[in-house]
């Protein structure tokens, strides 16, 4: 047997760096390492170098900032998903992508491992594993983390100094840091005591609501099949568009989100997250829904929704249920084109105006005024039958009660 040939999910944090290392000392390997860049720009500058410098003999790096948005991020979108009706999933939607093109450079340098940088008791690590596993059953996956004798920071420091790998002189940042153009999810540090407010440094991008600029700003946004196409009246394509509003929304201390979430491992985690595009999105989106989706659609979808959010965040997202849904979701989306108007101020997002070529709001139904149209007569039939089991349910109910007085009397 010839050594082995890993790809290591590599980022050009601390973990990885020490892992591509002790990969290639622990499994006699070659080392190729991969980086997909989401749009986490903080990341990237000089990663290449670092890699080659912790002992691996080639680097990937590679723009997946299209393909994220519009083949992962859109569709949860459009489903509404998510996590337990607060967290728009940034970290969690990029992992399928990313185990997808870790797979890719696997078969392409024939490979037998694939190795990631995930600790034992997150979401994360089954996110990867599932999803390769799901992708191409047989590869072999390592989670160092899992198995290495480093107990702490300084361990791996120390190892990392004896072995001349480059770490970051940088002061440690007290928090663990996931971004994408999704968002950012924060943890670790104070954050961990869920009675602690966020110190505004643990904020990466968002301004504090209360130091928001005092006029807002107002935006519309145009989505055409639950896609959105166009803000301020401008078309943009999806990373603009998505940064454009990450921008905004910053500036304004929109997409702040403090959550104490249900880990799929069973923890329960405080988790601190900024994701401004994210935000504005789905409560547009969710507008353009209400006005455009017959009712009993827009009722079952919701249910549909906390399904799907489930299946992203527990990294079920190449399976055949999340196929189905998805098949579902964009069947109801085929009108969910209009323009939703919406206004920032000082942290708040609110609704100013929607309109839509699909519109279900019929002024003649709807109004109060003499133009109405609505079958006022017609309601109390209607009344009569919708009601009608509630009163046969009390009758019976009523003649038992009567009964059982008149047996103690
Ligand atoms: N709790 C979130 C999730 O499971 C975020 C995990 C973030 N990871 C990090 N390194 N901060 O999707």
């Amino acid at each position: 047997m010839g050594k082995n040939k890993i790809v290591v999910a590599y980022s050009g944090g601390l973990d990885t760096s020490v892992m591509v290392h002790w990969l290639k000392s622990n499994y006699d390997a070659e080392i190729i390492t991969f980086t997909g860049d989401l749009g986490q720009t903080k990341e990237l500058t000089g990663l290449k170098e670092k890699a080659l410098k912790s002992g691996a003999s080639k680097v990937y790096i590679e723009d997946l900032r299209k393909e994220f948005l519009e083949e992962y991020v859109y569709p949860s979108l459009k489903a509404g998903a998510m996590y337990e009706d607060a967290y728009p999933m940034a970290t969690s939607i990029g992992r399928p992508l990313l185990a997808k093109a870790l797979v890719n450079v696997a078969l392409k340098e024939g490979a037998n491992i694939v190795a990631h940088g995930c600790t034992g008791k997150g979401n994360d690590q089954v996110r990867f594993e599932v999803s390769v596993g799901a992708l191409e059953p047989d590869l072999k996956i390592i989670a160092p983390l899992r198995e290495w004798e480093f107990k702490s920071r300084e361990e791996e420091i120390e190892y990392a100094k004896k072995h001349n790998i480059p770490v970051a002189a940088t002061k440690e940042n007290p928090y663990s840091i996931d971004e994408n153009l999704w968002g950012t999810s924060i943890e670790c540090g104070v954050l961990e005591d869920p009675m602690t407010a966020p110190p505004e440094e643990a904020f990466q991008s968002t301004t504090a609501p209360e130091n928001a600029n005092h006029n807002g700003d107002d935006l519309s946004i145009e989505f055409i099949k639950g896609i959105p196409v166009a803000v301020n009246d401008s078309e943009m394509e999806s990373i603009s568009l998505v940064r454009f509003l990450n921008n905004v929304g910053a500036k304004n201390g929109v997409g702040r989100i403090d959550l104490i979430e249900n880990r799929l491992v069973g923890i329960k985690s405080r988790e601190v997250y900024e994701a401004p595009a994210a935000t504005i999105l789905h409560f547009a989106h969710k507008e353009l829904e209400r006005l455009t989706l017959e009712k009993s659609v827009m009722h079952y979808k919701s249910i549909i929704a906390h399904e799907y959010s489930n299946l992203i965040y527990n990294g079920l997202w190449f399976s055949p249920l999340r196929e189905a849904f998805s098949a579902f979701v964009d069947k109801t989306q085929e009108r969910v084109t209009g323009l939703v108007k919406v206004r920032l101020y000082k942290g708040t997002l609110r609704v100013t105006g929607r309109t839509s070529p699909y519109s279900l709001y019929d002024p003649a139904l709807a109004t109060y005024t003499a133009e109405d149209q609505f079958d006022h007569k017609a309601s109390e039939g209607f009344i009569k039958i919708y009601g009608l089991p509630l009163k046969t349910y009390n009758r019976v109910t009523q003649k038992i009660k009567n009964e059982k007085t008149s047996a103690v009397a």
